[in-house]
């Protein structure tokens, strides 16, 4: 629960600092519901957030303005950072540089940044495909806007947060996992197109139908270059045909001289039309439809796109045959991470409990299903 993480937030930053925390933030994870991979040539998605959170915590310290010390319960680590230009010779992006990213970026908004302690914690699992980098950088960027008593308008918020990840994770992300968590709305899934950077709400009917996350225990990692090929290669496609993938067609995909690239435009065509879909569908309580189109989007993410994996693959297989489950796909990047699975909620319990058992059974993978609500976005709290 929320209450109980900020209150553990609070404890643990006054046990770490030897000061009671002046501000406290959180932000939610995500799960994508359909549209993977859509994102960064302007296409559609349908995500919401999930009641898994980061927490933050911060007091003032007597250092220097853009002095900061970290301890996060996540990693049980503490660190000291400096802001400033990301540092390229530092190799792999840390946790930490999403931090010092939005601190940096925010502080040349105008944001006055003092010295700071700063506590992270919370029950999002990292690695996971839920979200977790975008969920502590959006959970920064509030409390700063806390500290600063001064906010950014929420699109100004999402792309500064887009653009720690690019310059100080090196993820050249799409908007799609800022812009769920800054504009996620309790009980409603966001049709978001990419392209406007706006969204409609969507009704997720809570007695109908309900969502269990299914982490394949494979851990996924962006920066490994995985996700900045499939963006480059949806690039030169779009370069090819001259226009961008949101306004290609079957046809025109099918006259790019290279097969891979057929391949992966194919995937994104494909995936903007089954959103559509999908929202139309739930829109008309057709759950059945909207469930072959998970089934149908997560073969497209494996078979076209090439993002999916073994295990990944497996545990989909195992939820299209299990009982009660009514569609079921990989979410998020892709290279590992989490399946979402809707069922009905009179089912959800002993759906989620059979599949992580003959996961367990066929791959050895020890996982624990998360049941999630669908929830309101970034906070400040008292
Ligand atoms: C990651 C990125 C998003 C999006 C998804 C795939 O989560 O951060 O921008 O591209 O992968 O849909």
């Amino acid at each position: 629960m929320l209450e109980t993480l900020l209150q553990q937030v609070r404890e643990t930053h006054l046990e770490q600092f030897g000061v009671v925390p002046q501000w406290l933030a959180s932000a939610p994870g995500r799960v994508n519901l359909i549209g993977d991979h859509t994102d960064y040539t302007g296409g559609f998605a349908l995500p919401f957030a999930i009641n898994r959170y980061t927490v933050v915590s911060a007091s003032p310290i007597a250092s220097g303005a853009g002095e900061v010390r970290i301890f996060s319960t996540l990693s049980n680590t503490a660190v000291n950072i400096t802001l400033g230009a990301p540092d390229a010779s530092a190799g792999e992006p840390q946790w930490h540089d999403y931090i010092r990213g939005v601190l940096t970026l925010m502080a040349a908004e105008g944001f006055a940044v003092p010295g700071l302690s700063i506590c992270v914690h919370g029950d999002l699992p990292v690695g996971s495909g839920l979200s977790s980098s975008a969920s502590l950088e959006l959970a920064i960027a509030t409390l700063v806007e806390g500290i600063a008593d001064r906010k950014l308008g929420s699109q100004e918020k999402i792309l500064l947060c887009q653009r720690a990840e690019h310059e100080y994770a090196q993820v050249p992300c799409g908007i799609l996992d800022q812009f769920s968590i800054c504009e996620a709305q309790k009980d409603q899934g966001l049709l978001l197109d990419c392209r406007s950077q706006s969204a409609e709400k969507v009704t997720l009917t809570a007695d109908k139908i309900a969502f269990v996350v299914i982490d394949s225990q494979v851990s996924h990692q962006h920066s490994g270059g995985g996700y900045a090929a499939r963006r480059a290669q949806c690039e030169a496609a779009q370069d090819e045909l001259g226009c961008s993938l949101r306004d290609a067609t079957a046809a025109s995909v099918a006259t790019l001289s290279e097969p891979l690239l057929r391949q992966r435009a194919g995937h994104v065509v494909s995936e903007n039309a089954r959103v559509g879909d999908f929202a139309q569908a739930l829109a008309q309580e057709d759950f059945l439809r909207a469930g072959e189109l998970m089934f149908a989007s997560h073969a497209s993410l494996r078979d076209d796109f090439e993002v999916s994996c073994p295990d990944v693959d497996s545990l989909v297989e195992i939820c299209r045959n299990t009982k009660g489950v009514i569609g079921a796909r990989m979410t998020g990047g892709g290279f590992g991470g989490s399946v979402i699975v809707m069922a009905p909620p009179s089912e959800l319990a002993a759906v989620a409990k059979t599949i992580a058992e003959q996961y367990r059974a066929s791959t050895g993978h020890d996982t624990q299903p998360l049941v999630v609500d669908v929830v309101s976005g970034c906070a400040l709290h008292d």
